[in-house]
């Protein structure tokens, strides 16, 4: 996946990728890149490290991720679907736990592995179109929750010399993810008609597998590139030497 131009995110990425170099948060405790465990190690300090990542890092320029506010996001879901969310707010980064990573110096790479057992979206929606065969419209609030899922997300990076150092930088990016359930609530669809409403919630409720599988494109594309926005935040500013220990 080549990190789409999608309009609505670059709004976000402004935010944490114009600022300059930063130090080394100290709260990271580094690994060494000869440690013959290094992928053990860098898991376990990406874990440790998560909650203070999370609460953000205000003079640096980077934003509390508890929860991960979006102003909007466009899902162009099919041809004949779009989903125009804005106020998004993101919560249960927290539960994340990084299960492995993989670092390949030799081919610029970067293999993540995570679990994340309870994430909540909630938003204020906008639906126009088509879900599977069903004609659906509306807006109002939006509860989208994903239970039990396991994120596969890997990148290519090259470095970027800047001010006589190396730093690192995104090429490309592959999110693949899987989830043990997903619940999708939106109220007030159909111009508040309470029937059509309860009736199509019943539906998203009832085949959740595949409206799932409908809505994965757009959402892996999506939920890919906050990813890299947001490590590239933090990866993206430091010096690459200086993110592991000599
Ligand atoms: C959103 O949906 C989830 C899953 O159905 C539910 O557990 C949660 O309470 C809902 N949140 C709100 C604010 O309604």
């Amino acid at each position: 996946m080549k990190m789409g131009p999608v309009k609505s995110i670059c709004v976000f990425l402004a935010i944490i990728t114009t600022c300059q170099a930063m130090k080394f948060p100290s709260y990271i405790t580094r690994c060494s890149r000869t440690d013959p465990k290094l992928n053990e190690c860098a898991a376990e300090h990406a874990n440790l490290a998560l909650p203070d990542i999370l609460k953000g890092d205000k003079k640096n320029g980077l934003p509390s991720l508890m929860p991960l506010e979006i102003p909007e996001i466009h899902l162009m879901v099919t041809e004949s679907l779009k989903i125009y969310l804005k106020n998004v707010k993101l919560f249960g980064l927290e539960n994340a736990v990084i299960k492995k990573m993989d670092l390949d110096f030799d081919n610029k790479k970067c293999k993540i592995t995570a679990f994340i057992d309870f994430l909540n979206l909630m938003a204020d929606y906008e639906v126009d179109g088509h879900l599977l065969i069903l004609p659906i419209v509306g807006q109002g609030p939006a509860n989208i929750t994903l239970v039990g899922g396991s994120f596969n997300y890997d990148f290519d990076y090259s470095l970027a010399m800047r001010r006589n150092r190396d730093f690192l930088k995104f090429d490309k990016f592959n999110l693949e993810y899987t989830s043990e359930r997903m619940y999708i609530r939106l109220d007030n669809l159909f111009n508040g008609d309470k029937m059509l409403g309860e009736h199509m919630n019943m539906f998203l409720y009832e085949n959740w597998k595949d409206v799932s599988e409908e809505l994965y494109p757009s959402l892996r594309e999506t939920i890919g590139t906050f990813i890299t926005s947001i490590a590239s935040g933090y990866l993206g500013r430091i010096p690459f030497n200086n993110l592991f220990l000599p």
